[in-house]
């Protein structure tokens, strides 16, 4: 099935990386060169999604004028005029509401949500693997993790696995260790359908007193059914400090003269 749009939900705080999220969103930390929602852009771009929509709040206007920049180089970058836009979210009321935001400008089709600080490293666009399994019902990327961290994560309840897909029963926004049903975690990768929006316009606050997209996906198993889609490739919580550096160490590795500067730390 063709889907033609991503959000990218960038209204975040980034309390984690205080102070220097007083003044650079947090979808603008480098993985050495390159911001962390220039490397969501390339995998949504290699999905063949041509819709980019960025839910946005005050002080995260560099990212539009790093979206200016790539425009101004769009041969380089392969963007066409057109093809990015913003919607504003004007209070932090969560991701659920942060989709909420993007109704009128995805209308009636299915679409992706993408977090930037959920950064995959792999030679194939998670997203787009996605894309090629999705049957219609709503789906989220899911790793498997350890089981002291799953209150930082929605945590599916099982009905069936086959292959790389999870069929879920239940879904539970950050449960307590005790409480979780598993240990396959959401991670920042969706497709939605439409009737999502239906859902969250309705929803009352849950964890956090946010607007949980979990509980919107919760909501429609009856009707849309869930789907874990369990990814390739290595995933680093970029939100977090531990992961930004684990990230930039990684694609550091990857490049030979970068490689030298690790080997020659771990030398000192
Ligand atoms: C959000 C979702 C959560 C998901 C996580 C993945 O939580 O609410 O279900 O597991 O992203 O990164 P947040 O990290 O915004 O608290």
């Amino acid at each position: 099935m063709k889907i033609r749009k991503v959000v990218f939900p960038v209204g975040g705080l980034g309390t984690r990386f205080l102070p220097i999220t007083r003044a650079i969103p947090k979808e603008m930390l480098g993985i050495i060169d390159k911001p962390l929602i220039h490397y969501a852009f390339e995998e949504a771009m290699a999905a063949g999604i041509e819709q980019f929509i960025l839910v946005t709040r005050h002080g995260k206007n560099s990212i539009e004028d790093y979206f200016d920049y790539m425009f101004t180089h769009s041969r380089h970058f392969n963007i066409k005029m057109g093809s990015v836009c913003y919607v504003r979210q004007n209070e932090p009321r969560g991701l659920g509401h942060a989709v909420l935001c993007a109704k009128n400008l995805i209308g009636d089709e299915p679409f992706a949500v993408m977090s930037a600080d959920d950064f995959i490293l792999h030679d194939k666009s998670c997203i787009g693997e996605m894309i090629a399994c999705y049957d219609g019902s709503n789906m989220a990327a899911v790793a498997t993790v350890p089981r002291e961290e799953v209150s930082k994560y929605g945590i599916l309840d099982v009905e069936s696995e086959s292959g790389r897909l999870v069929v879920a029963k239940s879904v539970d926004e950050k449960p307590s260790v005790d409480a979780a049903k598993s240990t396959h975690a959401i991670v920042g990768r969706y497709l939605l359908s439409p009737k999502v929006f239906e859902v969250l316009i309705n929803l009352k606050p849950g964890v956090g007193n946010e607007i949980q997209l979990t509980d919107a996906l919760l909501e429609m198993i009856p009707s849309t059914g869930l789907t874990g889609f369990k990814f390739e490739g290595q995933r680093f919580d970029c939100g977090s400090k531990e992961g930004l550096l684990d990230a930039i160490l990684h694609v550091a590795c990857l490049d030979r003269s970068l490689k030298c500067v690790i080997e020659n730390f771990r030398g000192n």
